[in-house]
């Protein structure tokens, strides 16, 4: 059986592509270890693709922990990034590592937060405390609505510096988010470490996928999004089979149907 890959494993894959998904539970879990994913986040986008809310500043540290450990009870091999969601770890390094070490103890493997080198100390705080971090630069989603929008990241000198703090931070590997694509291949062509891309083109090492995007499901994707299937329409079709024949519109299947207690 393959191992569960660490953090130093994952560092390790510097200029190879791999791929990372976003999982929320366990059902997924098990789909993606299937599937031959070894390595997913749970990210805050929880908020938006599982809990209905409009953006993930109202994700707290016990959701994204309850989450991480139903994604935790449905994998054996998987190393689980576990995404610090906002609140939980600016105001200190204190708040930072027991963040850090309550997504750990629910089950993750390594924990994920956003900024460059204004949380430069942070991610120096939690690698202290004996935790792998991933940190992420470019559109900053937690923080995004507030100030700078959604609008992809070209500023090259502000990226450059940022990259340069969270690699001396100790980060092992780092998001680009919606990051210009000939920015996002400097800094992949740069950094020690592994770049994970979502929306900033093809040269990062590693891409990573919304679940929810990836499937077909996704409310509102954003415009860089592929799906990979139809989910939505094949859940649609599969409720509407079930609900016509249930009343009985399809005779001849509900009498083949499971009887329901
Ligand atoms: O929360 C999340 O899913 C993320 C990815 C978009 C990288 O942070």
């Amino acid at each position: 059986m393959t191992r569960r890959p660490t953090a130093s494993t994952l560092r390790a894959r510097k200029g190879q592509r791999f791929p990372l998904v976003t999982v929320y539970d366990a059902a997924f879990a098990r789909l993606a270890e299937e599937a031959g994913l070894d390595c997913v986040l749970v990210g805050d986008s929880l908020g938006m693709v599982v809990l209905g809310y409009d953006d993930t500043v109202s994700v707290t540290l016990d959701d994204m922990c309850r989450h991480v450990a139903a994604v935790a009870r449905g994998s054996r091999k998987l190393h689980i990034i576990g995404d610090l969601p906002f609140g939980s770890y600016e105001a200190s390094d204190h708040d930072a590592v027991t963040s850090a070490v309550a997504l750990i103890r629910a089950g993750a493997h390594s924990v994920k937060l956003e900024g460059g080198a204004a949380r430069a100390r942070r991610i120096q705080a939690i690698t202290a405390a004996g935790i792998p971090v991933v940190a992420h630069l470019g559109v900053l989603p937690q923080t995004a609505g507030l100030d700078r929008g959604f609008r992809r990241r070209s500023d090259r000198a502000q990226l450059l510096s940022d990259a340069e703090a969270i690699v001396e931070a100790g980060a092992f590997a780092c998001v680009l988010e919606m990051v210009a694509s000939d920015l996002a291949a400097e800094l992949t062509a740069t950094l020690p470490i592994p770049t994970i891309g979502i929306g900033s083109g093809r040269d990062c090492d590693a891409q990573v996928s919304v679940l929810h995007d990836l499937l077909g499901l996704g409310h509102n994707p954003p415009p860089f999004a592929k799906a990979y299937t139809d989910l939505r329409s094949y859940t649609i079709a599969a409720f509407q089979a079930y609900a016509s024949e249930v009343r009985g519109e399809n005779p001849s299947s509900v009498a083949a149907a499971p009887t329901a207690e």
